[in-house]
C-alpha cells in the first residue's frame, strides 16, 4: 500500500541502530551495537545491530529484522504503522498510498483509529458504570478483588437496559458501533447493547489499545461470559488476555503462564502472580506460543483439573510443535479437578501455587510421552505399535531439532525400537530397496545428498551480503525446489539494483512475496551464529562463490538421477529426453559430478 520506493528510501536514511538505541540502549562492539534482547530475557547480550546491514538479530531467540521490524516488534505495531512513526520521526512525509483505490486504503486507516477510540470510549463509561453499581462491586469483592486490581485491569460494569451505550455515543445508529461488536442490530432494525449487567473486562492488544470486551454475568446466568466477536481489530487466535497488563512480570520472571479464564488472571493478579494471561475462549493457536515464546524462556500452561482443562492443555501441546526452540521450554501444570487457577490460589495463596507450579509441571516432553502411551495398551505390541502410529505425526512436527532427537529417542525406547527403524516408519528414511529390485532404487549417492541445507545456506549468505549476487548466473536447466526457486529469485531481485541494498531494505522487499515466510524462517532457525552476522572477508566470499556452484551441481546432479531412473523405470517423454542430454551437457561443462 505503501510505495516500495518510499520504502527503500525511509530505509536508507533511518540508521537501525539509532532506532533500536530510542528503546534498547546499545554498547559498541566492533562494527556492530549488542544490547541484552528486548524481546526475550537473557542476562548475557546476543542481540546484535548491525549498521552495515541494517539489519538486528537475536542470537538467542531468533528476532530480527530492518529498521521497520523493529518498531512493528517492540512497538507491536502494524507495518504502515510502523513505517509512519519512523518516517515521521525523519521528518518525511507518506506518500499517500498508490493502490487501486487509495481512498478506500486511508478510509480503512481512519476507521481502525476511530474504531479503537470508540472502545476506548466504551471502557470508560463501563468503568465510570461500575463505580455506581453496588451489585457489581459487592460481586467482585465476593471474588477477592480490591478496587486497585480492578483499576489496574480496568474492569468496568455494563449497566441493565438495551441501549446503555447511548449514553456515550450520541448517534447510537452508528454502524461502527456494531462493526467493533458493541452493538447487535436485531431484527427489524432494532439495536441493542451487546453487553448488560456484566462486569466488563477489557482485552488490550500489545500496544495498550482496547481491542474487545469479556464480560460476565453476575453470579448465575447463560451464557456465564459473552465476548465480543471478531472484528477488524480483534483477532482471537493472536491475542492474549492480560499481556500487556502483565508485561512487566513476565520480563522479570521470564516466565509467562498461560490459563484458561479472565478471572484466572485477575485473581492471580491479585494474589502477586503478575506473569499469567489467558487465551480467550479458543484453544491455544501457534500464534500465541509464538508471542509468548519472544516474551519469556519458560512458558507455562495451567488450564483447569477438569476433563475439558486436559482437552485443552493438548491442544496447546499440538499447536505448540511447530513453534518450539531448543534453549526454551513449554510446561504443563495440572491442578486438581476440582480447582481452576482463580480458586486454587483464593485457597493456598500464591506461594503454594508457585511452589506447584514449578515442582509439579511437566515439561513438554514428559507430557507428551505421559499422555500417548496412557491411551494405548502399553503391555502389548498392538499397543506399543498404536503408540508410534499416535506419535510419529506429532514427532515430525517439533521444530526444536534437539529436543524432537530426544523425545524420539525416548519413544523408540517405550516402544522397543530403535531410533533408525522409528525413522524408517515413520518415513523419514527410505528402507533398503526390497532384493531384485535394485535397479530401480534412487543411486544410494543421491539418498544421501540433501539439497535443503546447502541452498539455505546460500540464501542466508545473500541475504547478509545482497552485493554478492553480482556475478551469480543461473543455469538454465536447473530444476528448481522452493528453496533454490528462492534463491534464484533472490539473485534477480538484487542483480536489478544499481546499488546493493542493505539487507534490512532488501528484506523488506521482500516482506509481500510468496518467499517471505522461508526467508523468515530460514532468518530465524538458521542465523546461530554471530560470525554470519560480522563482515565477511574474502575467504567467505570464495566459500560462497563455491556453494553456489555446488548447488547448481547437486541441483542437477539429483535431477539427473532422477531421470535417468525413470528411464529405466517407465521411460522418459520427448521432453524429459531433451533435458537430460541437457543435463549431462552442463555436467560435463561444470567439470564432473557434485561429489567429485
Ligand atoms: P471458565 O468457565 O473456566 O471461566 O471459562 P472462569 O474464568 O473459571 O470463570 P469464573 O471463575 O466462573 O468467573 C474459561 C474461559 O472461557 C471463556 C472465557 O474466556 C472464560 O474466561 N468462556 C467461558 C466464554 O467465553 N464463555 C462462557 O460462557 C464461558
Ligand atoms: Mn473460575
Amino acid at each position: 500500500m505503501i510505495p516500495q520506493d518510499f520504502i527503500d528510501q525511509l530505509l536508507s536514511r533511518v540508521d537501525i541502530v539509532d532506532v533500536v538505541e530510542r528503546y534498547v540502549p546499545l554498547k559498541k562492539a566492533g562494527q556492530n551495537y549488542l544490547a541484552c534482547c528486548p524481546f526475550h530475557k537473557e542476562k548475557s547480550p546476543s542481540f546484535t545491530v548491525s549498521p552495515a546491514k541494517q539489519f538486528y538479530h537475536c542470537f538467542g531467540c531468533g528476532a530480527h529484522g530492518s529498521a521497520i521490524g523493529f518498531v512493528m516488534e517492540y512497538q507491536g505495531l502494524g507495518f504502515v504503522d510502523s513505517v509512519r512513526l519512523l518516517a515521521e520521526q525523519m521528518g518525511m512525509p507518506v506518500p499517500e498510498v498508490r493502490s487501486a483505490n487509495p481512498e478506500a486504503t486511508r478510509a480503512a486507516r481512519e476507521r481502525a483509529v476511530s474504531l479503537e477510540d470508540l472502545l476506548e470510549r466504551a471502557a470508560q463509561f463501563y468503568r465510570q458504570q461500575l463505580k455506581t453499581a453496588p451489585n457489581a462491586i459487592t460481586y467482585l469483592k465476593g471474588r477477592g478483588l480490591t478496587g486497585e486490581v480492578a483499576a489496574r485491569f480496568g474492569l468496568g460494569y455494563a449497566p441493565a437496559g438495551w441501549q446503555g451505550l447511548a449514553e456515550v455515543f450520541p448517534d447510537y445508529q452508528d454502524a461502527r458501533l456494531e462493526e467493533v461488536g458493541l452493538v447487535i442490530a436485531g431484527e427489524e432494525g432494532k439495536r441493542y447493547d451487546r453487553f448488560r449487567e456484566r462486569v466488563m473486562f477489557p482485552i488490550r492488544n500489545q500496544r495498550g489499545a482496547i481491542i474487545g470486551f469479556g464480560g460476565r454475568v453476575l453470579g448465575k446466568g447463560e451464557p456465564k461470559y459473552l465476548n465480543s466477536p471478531e472484528t477488524p481489530l480483534f483477532e482471537k487466535g493472536r491475542e492474549l488476555y492480560g499481556l500487556y497488563e502483565a508485561r512487566q512480570a513476565i520480563r522479570d520472571k521470564n516466565r509467562v503462564l498461560v490459563v484458561e479464564g479472565y478471572m484466572d488472571v485477575v485473581a492471580l493478579a491479585q494474589h502477586g502472580v503478575g506473569y499469567a494471561v489467558a487465551t480467550l475462549g479458543t484453544a491455544t493457536t501457534g500464534e500465541h506460543v509464538k508471542k509468548l515464546l519472544r516474551h519469556a524462556d519458560d512458558v507455562y500452561f495451567c488450564f483447569d483439573g477438569d476433563a475439558a482443562g486436559q482437552k485443552a492443555a493438548w491442544r496447546a501441546l499440538e499447536n505448540s510443535l511447530p513453534f518450539l526452540v531448543d534453549g526454551k521450554a513449554l510446561h504443563f501444570l495440572f491442578l486438581p479437578a476440582e480447582h481452576d487457577p482463580d480458586s486454587f490460589v483464593r485457597e493456598f495463596g500464591a506461594e503454594r501455587f508457585e511452589e506447584r507450579l514449578l515442582a509439579d509441571s511437566l515439561p513438554l516432553s514428559v507430557y507428551f510421552t505421559q499422555e500417548l502411551t496412557r491411551r494405548v495398551d502399553m503391555e502389548s505390541p498392538e499397543g506399543r505399535a498404536h503408540l508410534l502410529k499416535l506419535a510419529s505425526p506429532l514427532l515430525a512436527q517439533i521444530a526444536a531439532p534437539a529436543l524432537g532427537l530426544i523425545v524420539k529417542k525416548r519413544l523408540a525406547e517405550l516402544a522397543g525400537v530403535t531410533l533408525d527403524e522409528l525413522d524408517v516408519l515413520s518415513g523419514q528414511a527410505k528402507p533398503a530397496p526390497p532384493r531384485g529390485r535394485r535397479d530401480y532404487a534412487l543411486p544410494a549417492r543421491s539418498q544421501r545428498r540433501d539439497v535443503t541445507p546447502i541452498v539455505r545456506r546460500q540464501i542466508r549468505w545473500l541475504l547478509m551480503n545482497p552485493g554478492w549476487a553480482a556475478d551469480i548466473v543461473i543455469p538454465d536447466s536447473v530444476p528448481l525446489t522452493d528453496e533454490a526457486a528462492c534463491f534464484a529469485m533472490l539473485v534477480e531481485c538484487l542483480q536489478g539494483y544499481e546499488v546493493p541494498p542493505s539487507t534490512g531494505q532488501l528484506v523488506e522487499s521482500l516482506r509481500d512475496t510468496p518467499y517471505h515466510a522461508l526467508i523468515d524462517s530460514i532468518l530465524n532457525h538458521a542465523l546461530k551464529e554471530a560470525s554470519e552476522f560480522a563482515e565477511p572477508d574474502e575467504a567467505d566470499r570464495e566459500g560462497f562463490r563455491e556453494g553456489v556452484a555446488r548447488l547448481w551441481r547437486v541441483l542437477n546432479d539429483a535431477q539427473l538421477d532422477e531421470l535417468k531412473l525413470k528411464s529405466q523405470h517407465e521411460g522418459l517423454s520427448p521432453e524429459e529426453k531433451r533435458l537430460l542430454w541437457a543435463l549431462l551437457l552442463s555436467r560435463t561443462q561444470a567439470g564432473g559430478p557434485a561429489d567429485s
